[in-house]
């Protein structure tokens, strides 16, 4: 059997050891190298490895880089079906192979003996040569491998090669759901290997919250000693162990100590973070305390490289996450690049090492042949644990292994769990798929309803085993579009069980890849199986940008929570560990938005699960519905954020609206050249439909129920998609019949019965329009006529001139909110131009509502236009296209602006859910067709007042 589909782990390469530098000279060799794609393994020359080779016709090809998105091949995206046949061990015989070479000199003064060429990772299978020796093959595409080249290499002409096959046995290993991409993805390095040097080491750094000390256990060679500084470590033998008085690492507060390890021929850095994780009282703690780990799925993804993630961007991931009150990282689904792990380690976030392991696609199979129990894999399985387990053993962050995901049960899988916890018996091994718990120490389970959770949390789980175990959701809040609904809902659960550590949303960004105007995703490759955009389901865009659910997650899980009290401002602290020393409180009162007084506010410290209600400030006195806003915010700053960066902040209503005067109403309605007219409004006489407000044109508003649907809508877990019961039932077309205008009197009543076609449900919506001097009253009454399930949303729409570009608002915002996906919306005045409302969902979609907005006004650059106000409240979105364009839009440059600003003015909103993969939207946010009245204020605003 050719080495491509062996089963087997590569070979030829060294024992997996830790990821470290070192003094000893190191060469990368990153930088352009010649590259060649054949179609086959067939195809490929056969002496490419042979030192003379002419490789100069040879395309040139960045290292690290996947060669797919370098105009060679195309990229192919499946989440969970393989894109070849199902037959393990073999591949495809059309298996594109890359050829790379590259030659390179020694520096000046690179010394004799031994050297080893690191691989960070290959996608799938590399076989390598270097100066025409064979040295091995790698599978394990993102693990590391070395190759011992020491005496092969030579001071100049070296010539390196190596030859990637896109597919090998590997690859049933590496189902994950993410884009089939291939190359030498991560770094290249020669690193000289000095004789009694450091080969490899661990520190393992313990923390003892009871006495305040650490202690320090270095595994490593002989004649090495330990330097660290700070603790007055100096030239200590390392092998002894050592305890002394430290502070602890923990997420929060990510203390290191920089030290080296050393002999008389190298010296290695370390940074050593003390931290002892352990599973007690069925709870996951890390230094005694209990964690709620408010964490998510990182996928490696750079919208133009691919898997390829510069240190730059790993490192704008982590300020990311920690800007956004994240906590923790499940490498989903595999070890990510090392450096990501230092940061982690520097910055504080709690790690799941994930293996690089998934075979999901054997599910669909019934997992008939799986590799996790068929024993010819059995030494593949073990290979990328080991590989990962060594290469991140001395990450403080790391503080759980993970076996791999969605790869079912088995042997090999059991096989993995033991050796690693002989080997590191310091932290506890998670595997989603062992859903007995029989050998793991986490229960762990992805996509539970709230129900489901709510019932492991009351222990009502029959097998013993699993009921003592710690639980987290792995995965959970499927960020895909618009969305996750219903997060507050999880923390609650989260934080009402002891056994309760949090979780993982999926994912963190969307691997959208960079296009002409766009991000593309399945399908966009013409790939002959793909799913489409479920690979866009991240709290980040591709670029990433901050998406409205990472906003809405880093509201729910900011450590920091401020409410109303009766006594005033109630300050609970969430952290685990911190108090809130390091933060500054300060308020600011606005009236109708617009900041009348402010200060800071006298706050005691509060520690680690505890709160506090301090007064109230002394308040001025406002005359328009106003609200204090106290915010918690960094006094100094951070390795992270700057002083004043607010990681949590809280709202409470001082006073409510003013009373608006009543006025008295403007009639009658006449009939004028074809027209009705009422106050300021004119109407068309046939259909009752507004056409003129003031003088300016206006079309609408009806009665709308519509919304382009998004991710979740049309997701099916549990029952039919929403969305689809929705298109069945027509909502989407919809037809207005006029059964009455009434223009008789000083008001004007058109009553209709909206119906889709061909069924005989629909809704009658009655319009009361009555005149005020400056302005008209709508009063909406809806009854549904045997309508019998859900609606998108309830309201109206209608459409104003493109030139009223400018929207200004006064209540929920900066950015759009549902029903249940509202946390991260405070009450304020906003504005924002029409084109900076929308959502560029790379998947467009609903997006953009502003909600429990009191009054919006949409005007020209000079502030003419239309002013909406609510009784007391509606939703809007105002956009350059129609709910149709948006919904057959299939990327955001499909989206083109018209002649019109189409308004939707909403009394309720359908919730969001996470049914694109788990639970739908909760009952208490269904929108349910039912009698309902609501009523909006429109007035022309002629010039800027
Ligand atoms: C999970 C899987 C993830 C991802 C997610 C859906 O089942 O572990 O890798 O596919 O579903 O986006």
């Amino acid at each position: 059997m050719s080495y491509v589909e062996d089963p087997g782990p590569g070979h030829g390469s060294l024992p997996p050891r830790a990821a470290f530098t070192s003094d000893a000279p190191s060469l990368s060799l990153d930088g352009t190298w010649r590259f060649r794609l054949s179609p086959s393994v067939a195809a490929a020359p056969p002496d490419v490895f042979e030192d003379g080779f002419d490789d100069s016709a040879w395309d040139e090809l960045p290292v690290p880089s996947m060669w797919q998105l370098h105009g060679h091949g195309e990229p192919a995206y499946t989440n969970v079906h393989y894109p070849f046949p199902v037959d393990p061990p073999h591949v495809p015989s059309d298996n594109p192979t890359g050829d790379h070479r590259l030659r390179f000199d020694l520096p000046g003064g690179w010394p004799a003996g031994s050297a080893v060429l690191r691989f960070d990772g290959i996608d799938s299978c590399g076989r390598i040569w270097l100066n025409g020796t064979e040295l091995g093959v790698t599978k394990g595409s993102r693990l590391p491998s070395e190759f011992e080249v020491g005496p092969l290499l030579r001071p100049r002409g070296n010539v390196l090669v190596v030859r990637v096959h896109q597919w090998s046995a590997g690859s049933y290993l590496e189902d994950q759901d993410m884009w089939w991409l291939s190359g030498i993805f991560r770094s290249v390095t020669l690193l000289a290997r000095p004789s009694g040097g450091i080969g490899d080491y661990w520190v393992r750094a313990d923390y003892d919250h009871t006495t305040g000390l650490g202690t320090i256990r270095v595994e490593t060679g002989p004649d090495v000693v330990l330097d660290v500084p700070a603790l007055g470590v100096t030239a200590h033998p390392a092998g002894e162990p050592l305890e002394l008085p430290v502070e602890p690492w923990s997420a929060e507060s990510p203390r290191l100590y920089d030290g080296t390890l050393s002999t008389v021929a190298e010296r290695v850095p370390v940074r050593i973070g003390f931290r002892t994780v352990t599973i007690e009282d069925g709870q996951l703690k890390v230094n005694g305390r209990r964690l709620l780990l408010r964490g998510v799925n990182r996928h490696e993804h750079d919208p133009r490289s691919g898997r390829v993630v510069s240190r730059a961007l790993a490192l704008e991931d982590v300020l990311l996450m920690k800007r956004h009150n994240v906590n923790a990282v499940r490498t989903s689904h595999y070890p990510p690049a090392p450096e990501f792990l230092e940061l982690c380690d520097a910055y504080g976030l709690w790690v799941v090492d994930e293996c690089d392991l998934e075979t999901h696609g054997f599910g669909p199979l019934g997992w008939d042949r799986n590799p996790s129990g068929e024993p010819m894999w059995a030494e593949a399985y073990l290979d990328r644990m080991r590989r990962t387990v060594e290469r991140d053993k001395n990450r403080p962050s790391v503080i759980l292994w993970s076996l791999g995901n969605e790869s079912h049960t088995g042997e090999n899988l059991a096989r993995m769990a033991e050796w690693t916890r002989r080997r590191d018996p310091t932290r506890p091994v998670h595997y989603e798929g062992d859903h007995d718990c029989s050998y793991v120490d986490v229960h762990s389970r992805m996509y539970a309803t709230h129900a489901e959770v709510d019932a492991i949390g009351r222990r009502e789980d029959d097998n013993e085993r699993r009921r003592e175990l710690p639980f987290v959701l792995c995965e959970y809040a499927h960020a895909m579009g618009n969305g996750p609904g219903s997060l507050l809902e999880y923390r609650e659960l989260f934080e009402r069980y002891p056994n309760y550590q949090g979780g993982f949303v999926w994912e963190w960004i969307d691997h959208g890849l960079a296009a002409d105007g766009h991000f593309a995703y399945g399908g966009d490759f013409g790939e002959p199986i793909h799913d489409g955009n479920f690979v866009i389901d991240g709290l980040v865009f591709p670029d990433r940008t901050p998406s409205p659910g990472l906003l809405e997650y880093a509201k729910i899980i900011e450590p920091v929570r401020i409410s109303a009290d009766p006594d005033g401002v109630r300050v609970a602290n969430h952290y685990d560990f911190l108090s809130t020393e390091h933060l500054t409180f300060s308020w600011v009162l606005e009236d109708e938005g617009i900041p009348v007084a402010q200060g800071v506010l006298d706050v005691p410290v509060v520690h680690s699960g505890q709160s506090v209600s301090v007064p109230l400030p002394s308040l001025p006195t406002t005359s328009g519905e106003s609200w204090l806003t106290v915010s918690a915010s960094l006094t100094a700053a951070t390795s992270w954020a700057p002083a004043g960066h607010v990681v949590g902040w809280g709202q409470l209503p001082v006073s409510p609206p003013r009373v608006r005067p009543v006025r008295p109403a403007r009639g009658p309605v006449f009939h004028t050249a074809g027209r009705l007219v009422l106050g300021p409004g004119e109407f068309d006489p046939a259909t009752g439909v507004l056409t003129a407000l003031g003088g300016l044109e206006v079309r609408g508003p009806r009665l709308d129920v519509w919304r382009a649907t998004t991710d979740n809508d049309r997701g099916s877990s549990p029952g039919p998609a929403e969305a689809s019961q929705w298109r069945e039932a027509g909502l989407h077309r919809m037809q207005h019949r006029v059964i009455e205008v009434d223009a008789d009197g000083d008001e004007l009543v058109v009553r209709t019965r909206v119906a889709p076609p061909a069924q005989a449900f629909g809704l009658f919506a009655d319009y009361t329009w009555t005149a005020f001097d400056d302005g008209l009253r709508l009063r909406v009454e809806v009854t549904p006529d045997d309508y019998p399930g859900t609606l998108p949303r309830l309201g109206v729409t209608m459409a104003v001139p493109a030139e009223l570009g400018t929207a200004e608002w006064f209540g929920g915002g900066p950015g759009e909110a549902y029903a249940d996906s509202c946390q991260a919306a405070r009450i304020g005045r906003f504005s924002s131009s029409v084109d900076g409302l929308q959502t560029p969902y790379v998947y467009p979609q609903e997006n953009g509502n502003r909600a429990a907005v009191r009054w919006a006004r949409f005007t020209t650059p000079d502030g003419a236009g239309v002013h909406i106000t609510g009784e007391p409240e509606f939703a809007f979105t105002a956009r350059r296209w129609d709910t149709a364009a948006l919904e057959a839009a299939r990327h955001t440059d499909d989206l083109v602006p018209g002649p019109l600003v189409h308004l939707t003015l909403d009394t309720a909103q359908h919730g969001l859910g996470t049914a694109s993969c788990g639970p739908g939207v909760l009952p208490r946010y269904r929108l349910v067709a039912q009698k309902t009245a609501f009523t909006l204020e429109f007035r022309r605003v002629a010039v800027a007042n």
